[in-house]
């Protein structure tokens, strides 16, 4: 019988992606555990949401440089022999150390149509620049900010008089469907990630899954 996934997640901030994975293991719809939360924050919200023992946290700032942070975190995360690593609202750019010691588990959940808007403040942006649809990706993190292979992406429309926050509103429950049926997919062991390619049922993916209206990935 295949063993349960073990799922470590790193968030920076409330944590609702982390909610949506922890309610979908409890509805029967993930086969995969919590192995641990990790933060950058001690106050993060998203640490509350799970138990005391599955809680990591260090003031990043209380370091004097990103390597030296990062390898404490990568030793916590270590320690819970995670199969997959998952960064939801982790708002830390991880160093390369980091990137190399866990590549091919460690995913990312990013609000942008990726390639478009890597970094922060993506809605804004989509705004701005007048897109008709906007959205969130999951990808494969590699040292490069936000430029991993995209697995899986949902599109939302952008409307008119829309503002960071309604647009935001409207992307949200986008991306827990999407870390969702994603984490499905990883945890049955149909997805992994090799030099930069995915690979699902054994065929290489050249263009990104899209989640569709009810909730599943095509
Ligand atoms: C999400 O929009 C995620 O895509 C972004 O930060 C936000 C975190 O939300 N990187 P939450 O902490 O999971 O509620």
């Amino acid at each position: 019988m295949k063993r349960m996934s073990r799922i470590a997640i790193l968030a920076s901030g409330r944590g609702s992606n982390l909610q949506a994975v922890l309610d979908a293991i409890d509805a029967g719809l993930l086969d995969a555990e919590i192995v641990g939360v990790f933060s950058d924050k001690p106050s993060a919200p998203a640490l509350k949401r799970v138990a005391n023992d599955l809680r990591w946290s260090a003031d990043a700032k209380s370091f004097p440089f990103r390597e030296a942070f990062d390898a404490e975190l990568a030793d916590a995360v270590n320690k819970c022999r995670p199969d997959w690593i998952i960064c939801a609202g982790y708002l830390r750019i991880l160093s390369t150390a980091f990137v190399e010691r866990f590549r091919g588990r460690l995913l990312n959940i990013h609000p942008s149509l990726l390639p478009k808007y890597r970094g922060l403040h993506t809605h804004a942006r989509a705004i701005e620049a007048g897109d008709a649809e906007h959205g969130a990706s999951v990808h494969f993190v590699i040292p490069e900010l936000d430029a991993g292979a995209v697995v899986a992406q949902v599109v939302v429309p952008v409307q008119p008089g829309d503002s960071p926050e309604t647009l935001a509103a409207r992307v949200l429950p986008g991306e827990h469907a999407l870390l969702l049926a994603t984490l499905q997919l990883t945890c049955a062991g149909r997805l992994t990630e090799r030099d930069g390619v995915i690979v699902i049922d054994g065929h290489p993916l050249f263009t990104p899954l899209h989640l569709d209206c009810a909730g599943n990935l095509a």
